[in-house]
């Protein structure tokens, strides 16, 4: 297949695509320098064959605008095995698509099967370091390119950690050749939930590994934690701290806003975008500098092994976490006698248990209360998916289909 997409490493400022924006974002091209494209929307057929039958605003996306693109299921720091099958599909439509830039999360959200679609925070752990180094080497071959990791909000930190937010990340960055996705509301939401300062944060990151940002809406919740909704405009208190990100990451080649809802009226995404221009226009050159995506090489890192004997106390700790929020068996069990109870997932481990035992019991059961929601949700949602398939598939075959 032809790529339609010949831009090696799109500079600027853009937005996070949604199909229901399209004809919105084509008018403001001259506006909106490039597009994110979110993998899952075309590797999951669902999700392709309801938005975008035929994959027509797809391809004339990727002629109006260079595009990046950015996945959500690697779940790069569950020590386990990494899904193939997404691994695989992304790696195609990233190489049909001609897109060079791709990005995940840095955090875990799949274990043993159950997919939260909710992240955790990867334990800030030096043994956690070494096991997302070799993940993300894993799946850096798989996807035949090297890729961005994106700080993620969290509701809870894992207890205990020996290491800051911000020293874990530079730690991966050191171990690695990830570049970093700072995702700017989420350090802000991130500072004020879990009290720390986000400009000593950037002062301890490795700001130059920064290739691209997130810039995206939120709000206060009623009991004071701070959220990234996706669904507002930019609060007014990230502004400055992506001012100062901005200038700090000379080596960042673009900006995305984020929106998930509330996309109309569209001016005021294009408010946020027009903003987030201004900002970036003032520190960062108006031409794009020449730079080619980064090329891959072989890189003699062995093959993460979720049985190695030095990741076991990771393992049984996520594990045992995600049986608390899965499994309501294992929660009454845990309840009830929680030595006895985790011997089922091998935590054994005195340091292991002890942040397990730790972990914020009402932003637990906040999993447990959403995972509940979904599993019943699950079935009523497949059965829409198929009915949306054929309807989409009779409209293909239809007199005004394609
Ligand atoms: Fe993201
Ligand atoms: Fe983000």
């Amino acid at each position: 297949m032809t790529s339609l997409n010949h831009h090696e490493h799109p500079y600027g400022v853009g937005l996070a695509y949604r199909f229901n924006v399209h004809r919105e974002a084509v008018q403001h091209r001259n506006e909106i320098d490039l597009l994110e494209l979110s993998t899952e929307d075309y590797i999951i057929r669902e999700r392709r064959t309801y938005s975008d039958p035929g994959e027509r605003l797809l391809r004339d996306a990727l002629r109006t605008f260079p595009c990046v693109a950015h996945g959500l299921s690697m779940s790069v720091g569950t020590v386990g095995s990494l899904d193939e099958v997404y691994l695989s599909s992304t790696k195609r439509f990233l190489t049909e698509n001609g897109l060079n830039i791709f990005s995940e999360h840095l955090a875990y959200h799949s274990v043993d099967g159950n997919d939260l679609t909710m992240f955790l925070a990867i334990p800030f752990e030096e043994v956690a370091v070494q096991w997302v180094k070799q993940n993300y080497y894993a799946a850096r071959k798989a996807l035949g390119r090297p890729f961005a990791l994106e700080n993620v909000t969290y509701s809870f930190p894992t207890p205990h950690g020996s290491l800051s937010e911000a020293d874990f990340l530079r730690r991966v960055c050191e171990e690695t050749d990830c570049t970093l996705l700072l995702d700017v509301t989420n350090v802000f939401n991130n500072s004020r939930n879990h009290k720390y300062d986000p400009i000593e944060f950037f002062d301890r990151l490795p700001m130059e590994r920064v290739s691209q940002m997130h810039l995206a809406g939120g709000h206060q919740l009623p009991d004071g934690r701070w959220e990234d909704s996706h669904s507002a405009p930019v609060m007014d208190e990230v502004w400055p701290l992506f001012e100062e990100a901005v200038q700090r990451s000379v080596n960042v080649r673009n900006v995305i806003l984020e929106r998930d809802s509330k996309l109309k009226p569209f001016d005021s995404v294009m408010t946020d975008i027009r903003k987030a221009r201004e900002i970036f226009y003032s520190y960062r050159p108006a031409k794009a500098p020449d730079v080619s995506a980064p090329g891959y090489e072989e890189v003699d890192v062995a093959l993460p092994n979720p049985e190695d004997e030095a990741y076991a106390g990771m393992r049984s700790f996520q594990r045992a976490l995600m049986a608390r929020i899965t499994d309501p068996e294992f929660r009454t069990a845990f309840l009830a006698n929680a030595p006895e109870a985790v011997k089922k997932y091998g935590v054994v481990d005195p340091d292991w248990f002890q942040k397990l035992i730790d972990c914020n019991g009402r932003l637990v059961h906040e999993y447990e209360e959403a995972w509940d929601y979904f599993k019943k949700e699950d079935e009523q949602v497949a059965k829409e998916y198929e009915q949306r398939e054929w309807a989409a598939w009779a409209n293909q075959l239809g007199p005004g289909g394609f």
